[in-house]
């Protein structure tokens, strides 16, 4: 297992649309072992292949951040394909250090996913894990929570976080 490095905000990578897994292969199980990994290292909820510069739709949630191996679950080419009420809260990314803001999302949402071995799982989740689905699946599309806001408010943002990055 390796962490691995993160592409940030800006970096055009984050803006494809991935395509779908094949075959599961030996490479695909060490990628899943090195999200886990940086997803873990940097204390986020869950990271996406796309994040670390392989864009295949594919992604790993951990709210337990490593504490509990049953709180795993691994996104493969996942749709959503029925959500339900709303949510207020904040929302960060791993890709966009130091920038949470609020954000509205479905209260509940239905994953179709498909296993390792190439069957199908109906997933479902609520609250946070709601939002997680919906950020990862997101990424898998080549967007970013912060293109929800208007163009006023993203440019704000941006300045935000260009402006931290250069105090880094
Ligand atoms: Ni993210």
């Amino acid at each position: 297992m390796a962490v691995r490095f993160v592409i940030t905000w800006g970096d055009p990578r984050l803006k494809i649309n991935s395509t779908d897994v094949a075959e599961w292969t030996p490479e695909l199980e060490r990628l899943v072992e090195d999200l886990l990994e940086t997803g873990i290292e940097a204390e986020g909820v869950g990271i996406a292949a796309p994040q670390v510069g392989v864009n295949l739709n594919l992604a790993v949630i951990d709210p337990s951040s490593g504490q509990d191996p049953a709180q795993k679950i691994i996104l493969i080419n996942p749709e959503i394909i029925r959500s339900e009420g709303s949510q207020m809260g904040p929302e960060g990314c791993l890709s966009i250090p130091g920038i949470h803001e609020v954000l509205e999302r479905p209260q509940k949402v239905w994953v179709k996913n498909r296993r390792r071995d190439g069957s199908w799982e109906e997933l479902v989740g609520e609250d946070l894990l709601a939002r997680a689905f919906c950020h990862e699946i997101d990424h898998l599309r080549g967007k970013l929570f912060v293109d929800y806001f208007g163009p006023v408010k993203r440019q704000i943002l941006q300045r935000r976080y260009n402006k931290q990055r250069a105090e880094d």
